[in-house]
């Protein structure tokens, strides 16, 4: 008898980051939008990055063919299927709403179209999944404050803030006020930070933002205090490997620290980040650490635990989802 596959969670992904090339043409010939690239082919060529803000570039010029409720509804749905398809139990989905506005489309557009995509996943396949709005960080403080505005008067039910963009220069403080109107109005609060960015940056999600998970996270390893820190407050951290490699973060996925992590008692939990531009989604993310780092049944099984501990979920649904994975 095989061992039952654990269930996770996905708790670092981002919504556009899930943009296939086909879908890219598709929704621009239904446009009829003349895209920069001749074929899939000749985008899918440009999928090779040098580090975040070269992939930052390609993620948001695509966006252009994202323009209506229905497009956004389409792209969640699309990576629902797929995600229920895969066994994910539960998907708390990044949004950059402020990439959006800047180009005309309101926010409640953009959020109405992802939550129909949930809510109709949650009826199809059984699969829940939630939003968390992104502080694009190298926009205006202003701009974040009026996003956050207007995701509070959306009407749709987003369950925290986050911060990510370019992240070396835009240091958490800089957000310090509009996360703390976020804490106030109920919502969770999350952050990159030590993806590029020094151990610093961390400190400072946690001190100043109030950040209950932290993105990526990588560089805590060079501050020994903070580890202690993240440990004593079972901070958990979304290690994306497959986006840490195509990044240039680390040279090879054996370099990332992941076992030392581990080893530290850090929580960690596996995800995709941006699967369409990464070369995978969740259980390839899986699969690639569990070669790179040799993890036992034993280990996939706490990744898979840690990630439904470190969601946003009832106390009552993890227990549920626990209790299935056990
Ligand atoms: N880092 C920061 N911002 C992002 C990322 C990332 O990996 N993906 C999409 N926006
Ligand atoms: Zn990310």
């Amino acid at each position: 008898m095989t061992a039952p596959r654990p269930q996770f969670c996905e708790l670092h992904l981002h919504i556009e980051g899930t943009l296939e090339p086909a879908t890219i043409f598709d929704l621009a010939r239904r446009q009829r939008l003349q895209l920069p690239y001749a074929d899939e082919a000749e985008l899918a060529a440009k999928y090779r990055f040098t580090d975040l803000q070269s992939f930052l570039d390609l993620y948001y010029a695509n966006m252009v063919v994202l323009r209506t409720e229905d497009d956004f509804s389409l792209l969640a749905q699309a990576y629902l299927d797929r995600a229920a398809a895969a066994g994910i139990a539960h998907v708390e989905m990044f949004v950059d709403p402020q990439a959006h506005s800047e180009r005309g489309i309101a926010e409640r557009v953009v959020l109405r179209g992802l939550q129909r995509a949930i809510d109709e996943a949650a009826e199809r396949h059984g699969i829940s999944a939630s939003i968390i709005a992104c502080v694009v960080r190298d926009q205006p403080v202003d701009s974040a404050e009026r996003m956050l505005d207007a995701v509070l008067d959306s009407g749709v039910p987003v369950i925290g803030l986050g911060l990510d963009s370019a992240e070396v220069g835009y240091p958490p403080s800089l957000f310090r006020s509009v996360f703390e109107r976020a804490g106030e109005a109920g919502l969770h609060r999350v952050a990159h930070a030590g993806e590029e960015g020094p151990a610093e940056y961390i400190w400072e999600a946690l001190d100043l933002l109030g950040a209950e998970r932290i993105d990526h996270g990588i560089r805590a390893l060079d501050d020994p205090r903070l580890v202690q820190r993240l440990v004593a407050d079972r901070i958990p951290l979304t290690v994306c490997p497959l986006s840490s490699e195509r990044l240039r973060v680390v040279d090879d996925l054996a370099e990332l620290p992941l076992r030392q992590m581990l080893d530290a008692g850090l929580r960690v939990t596996l995800n995709s980040d941006d699967p369409a531009y990464f070369g995978g989604y969740l259980d390839d993310n899986v699969e690639a650490a569990r070669r790179a780092f040799s993890l036992t049944a034993d280990e996939l099984a706490l990744l898979a635990r840690t990630s439904i501990e470190a969601s946003f979920l009832s106390d009552d649904r993890k227990k549920e989802l626990l209790r299935a994975g056990a």
